[in-house]
């Protein structure tokens, strides 16, 4: 690979060693990969117990977690990767769309940082960064690619053309999968986080049992779950003695059914020669037999990262900043967090 010079003036190449730090909502996470693709450490403490008996994500409490926990997952992301600070070329961090107080004590921590060892800092967009977060276990894949990105804050389906390459085919016009499946779970008294227990409890239930409904199944790209999640929720009303392993499997099939189809469909608009999952949901026992299922028909790679590189984490944050560093350069050091963000760099 030929060095690239950054506007920056700095040379990335394979063996610029970039530490990662993501603290866009509950995961506080720190990462060293080198070259874009070669995680030398990976650690993520999860502040999901900490939540769980409020039912989701507290903002106040996930932002005062961070703080507690940034300099130690930090410490032990170095010690893990074997390389010293004098190692480090730059630092990316996750500037948005998350949480504010959240985005705000990782882009504090990466600022002081890279001031401190005199490095460039990178602000990286979240969902870029789950999108390269199938480059790191996958480092053949094809191009171009479909990515389902299914989170409890996100629903999206993205045409991955190519580095900083992405067209936006449809996203959820209500609730997020991830929340639909915490919903439900919450009502039928299943704890938190709910996509987890809803899929045990669905193994033990007959899909075919309840007819749910499956939103906007043939109009066009777009998701909508709120009408689903009503109507869990009254006919749970109507029949009080209905068995919950059967809501539950009803439930999931009818949103394993409507992401699949229009993840089918995406892919046959954009030509893609492929399939990706990315986000927690993409844990889904079913949603990932399902998608396989298509890819074999379709005769697409179908490409199902595991659980770790799914959910929130540090390198891909720190690979997405390689990225970027090369394509873009540094990031200013008055940079600050946005809560909100789309897509970066986006096509049509
Ligand atoms: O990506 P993630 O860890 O955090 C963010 O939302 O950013 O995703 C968490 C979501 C939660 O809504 C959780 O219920 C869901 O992923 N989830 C699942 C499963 N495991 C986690 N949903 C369905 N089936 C699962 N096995
Ligand atoms: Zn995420």
């Amino acid at each position: 690979m030929n060095d690239m010079v950054t506007t920056a003036g700095m040379p990335v190449h394979e063996r610029t060693t970039i530490l990662g730090v993501e603290t866009s909502c509950d995961e506080t996470a720190a990462a060293v990969v080198r070259g874009g693709r070669d995680i030398l450490s990976s650690v993520v403490s999860s502040q999901v117990d900490l939540h769980a008996r409020f039912g989701g994500v507290v903002p106040e409490v996930a932002s005062r977690a961070h703080v507690a926990l940034i300099t130690p997952v930090v410490a032990q992301a170095m010690v893990e990767s074997g390389v010293t600070d004098a190692d480090i070329d730059a630092v990316a961090v996750t500037a948005g769309p998350g949480l504010v107080g959240s985005l705000l004590v990782g882009m504090s921590a990466a600022k002081a940082l890279a001031l401190a060892w005199d490095v460039p800092l990178v602000g990286v967009n979240h969902l870029e960064a789950h999108l390269y977060a199938s480059l790191l276990e996958e480092p053949a894949l094809e191009f171009p690619l479909l990515v389902l990105i299914v989170s409890g804050g996100h629903t999206l389906l993205v045409g991955f053309h190519g580095h900083g390459q992405y067209r936006i085919m449809g996203s959820t016009l209500d609730d997020a999968a991830g929340e639909a499946f915490d919903k439900v779970a919450r009502y039928l008294g299943l704890g938190y986080p709910g996509g987890p227990a809803i899929d045990r409890e669905a193994m033990a239930g007959d899909p075919e049992a309840i007819a749910f409904p499956r939103a906007m199944l043939d109009n066009g790209f777009d998701f909508s779950f709120s009408g689903l999640k009503t109507a869990v929720i009254n006919h749970v009303r109507r029949h009080p003695d209905v068995s919950t392993v059967d809501v539950a499997a009803g439930f999931q099939q009818a949103v394993v059914d409507v992401l699949v189809h229009k993840a089918r469909g995406a892919a046959r608009a954009m030509g893609a020669k492929g399939i990706c999952l990315s986000g927690g949901v993409a844990a889904n026992s079913q949603l990932r037999e399902a998608i396989l299922d298509v890819c074999v028909a379709d005769g697409l790679h179908g490409y199902l990262p595991s659980r770790t590189m799914c959910t929130d984490n540090a390198a891909m944050v720190a690979a997405v900043g390689w990225w970027r560093l090369m394509a873009d350069g540094a990031s200013p050091l008055d940079i600050g967090v946005v809560p909100g963000i789309g897509f970066p760099g986006t096509i049509g």
